[in-house]
């Protein structure tokens, strides 16, 4: 037996897990997709799947991953063997995988945008700095290039084990970078227009909130920024201690991750409808590369401002992509076992194979930019399958799992375990049971018969 490894105290994993939640997701997705949703109606309704139906999946992933000590395909057949469960974690691998290919092309964006602000090239004029992410996206090769660049450092780290690789990047960049934030947040909040803009992301458009669509997205972008329907928390929880509290530890990363998303929000429209002709419903996966050179050049040392920010949300996303990558490779070592180094090696070239297609679809492959019969880029598709499809609907198939096969009763004893802190254990149990199985098959279900 290879030695898994594990988290040095209850911080510690509180840390990864939160490096593993706090990403791309909170301040690239959850600005775009609120853009595309319409404002506040999003954000209520991505408040409410965070509330209802994530969080209560969160404790279970936890509680599972805890209980067997193992990776998800092995915990779903060990709880329950001879059965088709282990299915589950079969989907967790495979959205790891596709995850990853898109993810790891948008971080490469971001340290590229590092080096463009230590250059100057993001305080020049604001129609420069739109024209720039356009061309900048269309450059197949430095795109491929800087993927690869990403997916290699998450490899090396996924080499060197668990404790000393995630937990220390983790330690020491997460306080800087939401100190940043909130700075970026005071001086965005003072800009002309941030009055517009509050008002976009906080009061409620009422016809927004009978959109599917923007349910779907709500839905879909909850789950991808705590991490959840693929195993990602899962596999984090087998390596928690059993005396750790298991409640007590994940409101601590649902709440962080929450609030750094929202905080995002505070700073993407106030600065957003500050520029002339803004307009979040189009402006798509480069929204948040247009409107953040408007801010730091509004700041006292606006280069080295905006080259720290990038370099922090470049490490942000590196530890998003080192836990997508530990659900494939701790698979590979627990199920196949194979070595670490060879479970990393291959997955991380899969990877990065399915990856090359979405860092040319930006305007460098026409074939990839506009994908024939369904019209959008390669990226977009990936985005669309693994996040707002594969995460739910393995959400789903946990909630019922815990709720029918392993027993909401089983699932607390571990919850519980050593008298640790449970507070609602009845309502926890009607949410996993009823409320998220049932809801997550309404937003889907009717997505479906939507796009028909
Ligand atoms: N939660 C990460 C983010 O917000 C992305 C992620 C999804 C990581 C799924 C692991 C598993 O950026």
């Amino acid at each position: 037996m290879t030695d898994r490894g594990s988290w040095s105290s209850r911080i510690g994993f509180i840390l990864a897990a939160s490096g593993s939640a706090v990403g791309l997701g909170n301040i690239w997705g959850f600005p775009t997709r609120v853009g595309q949703g319409g404002g506040a109606a999003f954000v209520f309704i991505y408040l409410l799947c965070i509330a209802l139906i994530c969080f209560p999946i969160m404790v279970s992933e936890i509680a599972i991953g805890r209980r067997t000590k193992m990776s998800p395909v092995r915990s779903f057949s060990t709880l329950k063997p001879t059965t088709y469960w282990w299915l589950v974690g079969g989907i967790g691998v495979l959205a790891g995988v596709g995850i990853l290919s898109f993810y790891s092309v948008i971080a490469g964006w971001t340290i590229a945008y590092a080096w463009f602000s230590l250059t100057g090239q993001l305080t020049a004029t604001q129609q420069d700095v739109s024209v720039l992410f356009a061309q900048f996206t269309s450059r197949g090769w430095v795109n491929v290039g800087l993927t690869l660049l990403v997916l290699a450092s998450t490899a090396t780290v996924l080499i060197g084990g668990i404790r000393t690789g995630i937990e220390r990047v983790t330690k020491a960049l997460m306080p800087v970078l939401i100190v940043l934030l909130v700075i970026l947040a005071f001086r965005a909040l003072t800009l002309p227009g941030a009055a517009e803009g509050l008002r976009y992301y906080l009061t409620p458009d009422p016809t927004r909130l009978l959109d599917i669509s923007v349910f779907n997205s709500a839905l879909g972008q909850a789950f991808f920024s705590l991490s959840l329907g693929m195993g990602a928390i899962l596999t984090y929880g087998s390596y928690l201690d059993k005396r750790t509290g298991i409640a007590a530890a994940a409101i601590w990363v649902a709440l962080l991750d929450t609030l750094i998303a929202l905080l995002a929000g505070f700073i993407i429209f106030p600065a957003g409808f500050s520029i002339t002709g803004f307009d979040p419903s189009t402006s798509g996966p480069g929204l948040i590369f247009a409107v953040l050179p408007r801010l730091f050049s509004e700041l006292p040392g606006g280069e080295i401002f905006g080259a720290t920010f990038f370099v922090l949300l470049s490490v942000a996303a590196l530890t998003s992509t080192i836990s997508l990558l530990e659900v494939p490779v701790s698979h590979c070592v627990d199920s196949r076992g194979w070595t670490r180094r060879r479970s990393v090696t291959t997955v991380t070239g899969i990877v990065f194979i399915l990856a090359v297609p979405s860092a040319l679809g930006n305007g460098s492959v026409d074939f990839f930019t506009t994908l024939p019969i369904l019209g959008i880029d390669f990226l977009s598709l990936m985005s669309t399958i693994w996040n707002d499809f594969a995460l739910p609907i393995g959400g789903f198939f946990t909630a019922l799992f815990v709720g029918i096969a392993w027993g909401t009763n089983k699932a607390l004893d571990e919850l519980t375990l050593h008298n640790a802190w449970f507070p609602a254990k009845k309502f926890w149990k009607f949410l996993i049971r009823w409320v998220c199985p049932l809801a997550i098959a309404l937003i889907i279900g009717a997505t479906f018969f939507s796009l028909y």
